[in-house]
């Protein structure tokens, strides 16, 4: 049994919500803060060991954590060495804001996390402060700092494109990471129910930002057939790399490799357009687990091609700290 769609895509890749709880005001994706409008229970953690034991069993090798904010859990550590010490799960990653980084950064590496995303809209502290209502950017520097030192596989740090409000940061970011073996991922902003005029403002295309690079020397990577979305570009002179995520390019579906469960236990096919199968239920016996792999399989057959997000969709997710981006 594996995880393959209609249209010959594999997927081994998991990205498990913990929390859709954040700390941050992201202008694109909660500008007034986190709300809690229910008390939503999160999957505990023996939810969360019966679910990562069925996707090993349908050939995961890689889950990344995500939120929400993940580490506001106070059991985050638990959880990564618990999904480290799944049979079959070779990679367990996380995407973080940061804000405790510093201080967690070892002690997440020792629990088994292999590699890390931090998102980092800005190098410049007072934009960083507009951009996610905190304070706090020096502080998330010297996390990022901590996760090279700490001998992560893989740091990367993930800059959301906006017009007008990071994209003179351009210059700023490739010095940075002349020097710094880091991933630098500029993702294009993706239109979601809750933030439509903001995205009519600040979209901008990565397009100008590789035809720039290619100018400049970079060279694009060659992909493998599992790599996912991500474009990505070296240089012979930058210990680090560009990575491009443009969403809103044709074809940028056809390499999806990843299933996203919620953090509330709704297996999601696409970040849009679709409000997810309940999984819980069958979360709560490990004896479920048959039943519980013939539920994700059967779910993948539904998953469609493409998000159609060119032809102006943004589907039911209202901000991606809904579903972890
Ligand atoms: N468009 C693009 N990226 C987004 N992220 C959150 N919301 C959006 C959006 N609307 C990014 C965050 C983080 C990652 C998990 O998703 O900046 O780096
Ligand atoms: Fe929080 Fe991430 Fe959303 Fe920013 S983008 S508000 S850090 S969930």
């Amino acid at each position: 049994m594996q995880l393959i769609d209609r249209y010959h895509r594999k997927f081994e890749y998991l990205r498990l919500s913990i929390t859709d709880e954040c700390n941050f005001k992201c202008n694109y994706c909660l500008p007034d803060g986190y709300e809690r409008t229910h008390q939503k229970q999160f999957l505990s953690q023996h939810e969360i060991g019966n679910l990562i034991n069925a996707f090993a069993e349908l050939g995961t090798t890689k889950v990344r954590i995500t939120g929400g904010e993940p580490s506001l859990r106070r059991d985050f550590s638990k959880i990564i060495s618990q999904i480290a010490e799944t049979n079959a799960i070779q990679k367990v990653v996380t995407t973080t804001n940061g804000f405790n980084l510093s201080k967690h950064a070892v002690e997440w590496f020792d629990a088994g996390l292999k590699s890390i995303n931090v998102s980092v809209d800005s190098l410049d502290a007072n934009t960083f402060n507009l951009i996610t209502g905190k304070n706090i950017f020096h502080k998330v520097m010297e996390g990022v700092d901590a996760c090279v030192a700490a001998g992560f596989e893989q740091v990367k740090v993930n800059s959301v494109l906006m017009k007008g409000l990071n994209d003179h940061d351009l210059t700023t970011f490739l010095s940075w990471i002349k020097r710094n073996p880091i991933q630098l991922r500029f993702i294009e902003l993706m239109r979601t129910e809750d933030n439509a005029d903001f995205f009519n403002k600040y979209h901008l295309s990565g397009q100008a930002i590789k035809a720039l690079l290619l100018k400049q020397q970079w060279l694009p990577k060659i992909r493998h057939v599992n790599d996912g979305p991500a474009e990505v570009f070296t240089h012979p002179d930058y210990l680090g790399e560009i990575g491009l995520i443009m969403p809103y390019s044709k074809d940028f579906c056809d390499n999806c490799n990843r299933l996203r469960v919620s953090a509330v236990g709704r297996l999601h096919l696409c970040l849009f357009g679709e409000e997810g199968v309940d999984l819980r239920h069958l979360l709560q016996k490990s004896s479920d687990k048959e039943q519980l792999k013939e539920t994700i399989l059967a779910s993948l057959q539904e998953k469609k091609s493409s998000h159609f997000l060119d032809l102006g969709l943004s589907g039911g997710t209202p901000h991606l700290a809904s579903i972890g981006g």
